[in-house]
């Protein structure tokens, strides 16, 4: 599973799963997170949180809006960001949530981190995604782009961009 590729957390690098969902990702995160203090989801879903806490009980997952990142981090008291797996639909967020997020995720850049993300190959030119693309790569250089994972459906590109 590209998404979890060299994902390596402990409790002063954790990762932060934005947009858990269903778990799908989650699913593979599980085998390399080594305890409760190393992971922390942020879902909107109040009906998607609560399966996921069934499902993932010894993780961190949190019913929240992803535009309050840094405010669930800090309450959360877990330690420094070392990775991002961002799941978000940043096409059906609206403009200022999206950039409001981004400008979030620069804070968690700027003391070290590693940002992942995945775009479809249908959607990979639509604004949003082009703009997020723009937003990265003019801070944190051109991303580690994977080849299509032509077995996702629909195909998607994982972007990886670290700092
Ligand atoms: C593409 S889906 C997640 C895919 C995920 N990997 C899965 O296994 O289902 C995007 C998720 O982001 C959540 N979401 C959308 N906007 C959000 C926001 N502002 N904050 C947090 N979660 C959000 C949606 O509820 C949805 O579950």
């Amino acid at each position: 599973m590209k998404m979890v590729e060299n994902i390596v957390p402990d409790e002063n690098n954790i990762v932060l799963e934005l947009g858990v969902g269903t778990g799908a990702i989650t699913k593979f995160l599980q085998d390399a997170i080594p305890n409760e203090k190393s992971y922390l989801g942020i879902e909107l879903d109040r009906n998607l949180v609560k399966s996921l806490k069934e499902k993932f009980s010894e993780l961190k997952i949190v019913r929240g809006n992803a535009r309050d990142l840094e405010k669930i981090h800090q309450k959360s008291g877990l330690g420094k960001v070392g990775y991002i797996i961002c799941c978000l639909p940043f096409v059906s967020l609206p403009n200022e949530i999206g950039e409001h997020i981004l400008l979030q995720i620069d804070e968690f850049m700027k003391r070290g981190c590693t940002f992942r993300t995945f775009q479809y190959a249908h959607g990979y030119y639509f604004p949003s995604a082009i703009k997020l693309r723009e937003h990265m790569r003019y801070r944190y250089g051109k991303s580690k782009r994977s080849p299509l994972i032509v077995k996702n459906v629909p195909p998607a590109y994982t972007l990886t961009w670290k700092t």
